[in-house]
């Protein structure tokens, strides 16, 4: 353990970090306080650089039940906006993280819980998982991102459906519109995630890097400022030991062994 705060546990093992949603008794809920542990462990995170993949995981009962709503239902205008732009910051964050982010999902990854997923590059599902974003039911509309990550994920349409009829998808169907990087069994999840890690954590670094800035890019710009961002990602590659490393091992026909400096 690396860190172990009030409602998150940061962990490190080999070159992962598992960061665990650990409110049990609201279904990790995110409350301010919560948040406020994810902020500092993202730090920890970002300062490690033996660091190569991050997981978020909650429990197997439940990722994340939301934003915790008995704390904000009395919020003025103001503090909702406080609550909201922290939210923003933490899945701003975790997206551009120069690291890929594995969000592992059991059980209900619903409004903040759900937005907070979304934020991560690779998302690993339990048959049983339940993405949602039911905010209009109770009076709001999604604040972390969702309406915009989602919408940019799945399409309009689909993503109309989830947040304006408040319909919620499961693990398999997550994975069937696109929501999902991959469905296993509920059991399974975690280890699946850890698989993953491991495979990524063989790549690359730098490419790895540069391949997540360059399609985070795509995502939010027009396609030839996107290609011209590209171009100057591709031949930064070419200052990198990856690089030299990636192409010699190719030409010898041996396995490529990366420093990752
Ligand atoms: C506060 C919550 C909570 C939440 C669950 N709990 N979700 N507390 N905020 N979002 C608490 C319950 O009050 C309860 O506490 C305990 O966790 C267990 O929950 P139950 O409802 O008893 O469990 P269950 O019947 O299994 O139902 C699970 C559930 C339901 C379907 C996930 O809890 C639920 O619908 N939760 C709210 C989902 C939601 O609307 N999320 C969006 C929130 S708004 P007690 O003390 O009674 O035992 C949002 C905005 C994001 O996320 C934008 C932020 C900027």
């Amino acid at each position: 353990m690396i860190g172990e705060f009030k409602n998150v546990l940061l962990k490190k093992e080999d070159n992962i970090a598992t960061i665990t949603l650990n409110r049990p008794t609201a279904l990790n809920a995110l409350c301010n306080d919560l948040n406020d542990d994810m902020i500092e462990a993202i730090n920890i995170i970002r300062q490690d650089l033996d660091i190569r993949v991050l997981i978020i995981t909650g429990s197997e009962k439940a990722f994340a039940a939301g934003a915790d709503i008995k704390e904000m239902m009395d919020s003025n205008l103001f503090e909702a906006e406080r609550t909201s732009e922290k939210a923003h910051f933490i899945n701003d964050t975790l997206e551009s993280l120069p690291i890929p982010v594995i969000a592992a999902v059991n059980g209900p990854a619903l409004g903040g819980g759900c937005e907070l997923s979304l934020a991560c590059d690779f998302r690993i599902a339990g048959e049983n998982a339940m993405f949602g974003l039911p905010e209009v039911g109770i009076g709001v509309i999604p604040g972390a991102g969702g309406t915009q990550r989602l919408t940019k994920m799945i399409g309009a349409v689909k993503a109309k459906e989830m947040v304006m009829s408040g319909k919620m998808v499961k693990g398999r169907e997550a994975y069937e519109i696109g929501l999902v990087t991959k469905c296993v069994a509920d059991e399974e999840v975690m280890e699946e995630a850890v698989k993953y890690a491991k495979k990524l954590c063989q790549k690359p670094a730098s490419a790895l890097q540069f391949a997540k800035s360059a399609i985070n890019y795509a995502v939010d710009n027009d396609i030839n400022t996107g290609k011209r961002f590209e171009k100057a990602l591709f031949s930064s590659c070419f200052s990198t030991e990856d690089q030299k490393e990636g192409m010699k091992a190719f030409t010898e026909k041996r396995r490529p062994e990366y420093s990752n400096k």
